[in-house]
């Protein structure tokens, strides 16, 4: 048995996508298990730059097998749009498959998401407006709508009739909004499911077949650590389990058969949408950190919040997944920087503390306290072996690894393949 699972450490857009496309070349299976199109992952291979947001980054190798699996939340116009591009690109999508078990994603789903975000105003959550949410939430509430159903016409009709006669009153009743119309909703979802039917699959006897088999498998993580529904800074969270812990439910698999935890690190920290952030810079290094970076989101375009890396939250991410490499990426944003900071603790009420606060009040009131690093100021960009990074970069990403007991596996310098340096063997 042989599996890895690719996860991020912060709070999302720390180079998943890059990781697991590189990773996916040694790898026969490429399975997502959480999260849904808020997720954005771009792979930049063959000169060409691809975002994804459902389709697991395995795609654009030919003789992958990519899963989707039952813990993700589908919308089925996003993830044919996604197919319908890689065609029109000459990627084959013929190796994709889509659980039987994962939840569908409807218009109202993404209505509600809309209409609650505005009802909280300024203490909205800042999510990306796909529906997450309200989805994961009639999963919980056991009213959800999976590809199953959507597969079978007359069990379609009969829970989407209960489904939308709810919504519908909650629209006009609570937020007086427009109310749908079932027989729309189920005509186009109808259309949906045909073009969906040749990639539904029972996914998790398949995963279990190959690994049967002794085939390879990578597992890839939508948004991260700090936006677990469990472990992050709640509620400014995702709805799902994005950890390493995540995948035994949201693809099918027994804690034992996830082999080795990779953790993504940015060299810094970006957070999109609200909640705190303890080591957020507002001041012109924050700035120069996001345009150097082009710091705005795959999914929203948002400009996403930077600040320095924060060794707290990577160490806790290392303890939550069990780590065994961390894969550090964007290195080379910080090329011109003459000065680096890395938190090392937090100061709560002037006490040293050794945990991350469940109370975002506490969380909020946290001082950061930082160690000081001299800059490389030079190009990093074509650095192909660690050996040959500047001493100051080396110096910077031991301190990290030291704090996180956690060694360092992969370094990027840059968004393409070969802008990679890779420290570990991972599919033993
Ligand atoms: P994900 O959501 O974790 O997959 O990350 P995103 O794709 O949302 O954001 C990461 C961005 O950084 C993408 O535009 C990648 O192409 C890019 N990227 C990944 N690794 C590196 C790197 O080492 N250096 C630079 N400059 N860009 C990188
Ligand atoms: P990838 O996989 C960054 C954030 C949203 C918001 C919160 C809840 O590309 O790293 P949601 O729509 O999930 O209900 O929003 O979570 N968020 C992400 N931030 N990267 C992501 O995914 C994210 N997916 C969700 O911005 O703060
Ligand atoms: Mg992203």
């Amino acid at each position: 048995m042989s599996s890895v699972v690719v996860v991020g450490t912060q709070w999302g857009d720390e180079g998943k996508g890059k990781v697991v496309d590189y990773l996916a070349e040694q790898a026969d299976l490429v399975v997502r298990y959480s999260g849904g199109s808020n997720a954005g992952h771009t792979v930049v291979a063959n000169n060409k730059t691809y975002k994804l947001h459902l389709l697991p980054s395995g795609i654009l190798y030919p003789n992958k097998l990519c899963i989707v699996g039952n813990g993700v939340v589908i919308d089925p116009e996003k993830v044919l749009e996604e197919i319908a591009n890689m065609k029109a690109q000459h990627v084959d999508t013929s190796n994709l498959r889509i659980s039987t078990r994962a939840h569908v994603i409807l218009p109202y789903h993404k209505i509600l998401d809309e209409l609650q975000e505005n009802d909280l105003g300024d203490k909205k959550i800042g999510t990306t407006k796909k529906g997450i949410g309200p989805c994961y939430a009639d999963k919980a509430t056991r009213t959800g709508i999976r590809i199953c159903d959507l597969m079978d016409k007359e069990v379609f009709l009969e829970k989407l009739t209960t489904n939308l006669a709810y919504k519908n009153r909650l629209f006009k009743n609570m937020y007086n909004a427009p109310e749908l119309d079932l027989d729309t909703v189920y005509q186009q979802y109808l259309v949906f499911a045909e073009q969906l039917r040749p990639y539904v699959a029972d996914t998790g006897s398949l995963l279990q077949e190959n690994i049967s088999v002794g085939k390879k498998t990578l597992f890839e993580g939508a948004q991260a650590s700090f936006l677990d529904l469990d472990h992050g800074t709640y509620p400014y969270v995702t709805s799902s389990n994005p950890i390493a812990g995540g995948v035994c439910t949201g693809a099918g698999v027994a804690p034992k058969q996830v082999g080795t935890a990779v953790g993504v690190v940015k060299a810094y920290s970006t957070r999109v949408g609200e909640g705190p952030f303890v080591t957020e810079l507002l001041d012109e290094t924050g700035h120069h950190i996001r345009e150097r970076g082009h710091e705005y989101g795959t999914t929203t375009g948002r400009p996403r919040r930077c600040g320095w890396l924060d060794a707290c939250v990577v160490r806790y991410a290392a303890q939550l997944n069990g780590l065994d490499y961390l894969a550090i990426t964007r290195l080379d944003i910080l090329d011109e920087l003459a000065t680096l900071k890395i938190c090392v603790g937090y100061k709560l009420n002037g006490e040293l503390i050794k945990h991350i606060p469940a109370s975002l009040k506490e969380l909020a009131a946290c001082e950061p306290i930082y160690e000081e690093f001299a800059g490389w100021q030079q190009d990093i960009t074509n650095v192909r072996a660690y050996k040959d990074l500047p001493e100051n970069a080396k110096r910077y990403l031991e301190r990290l690894s030291e704090i996180t007991q956690t060694p360092l596996g992969i370094v990027s310098v840059g968004p393409s393949r070969e802008q990679t340096m890779i420290m570990c063997e991972l599919f033993k």
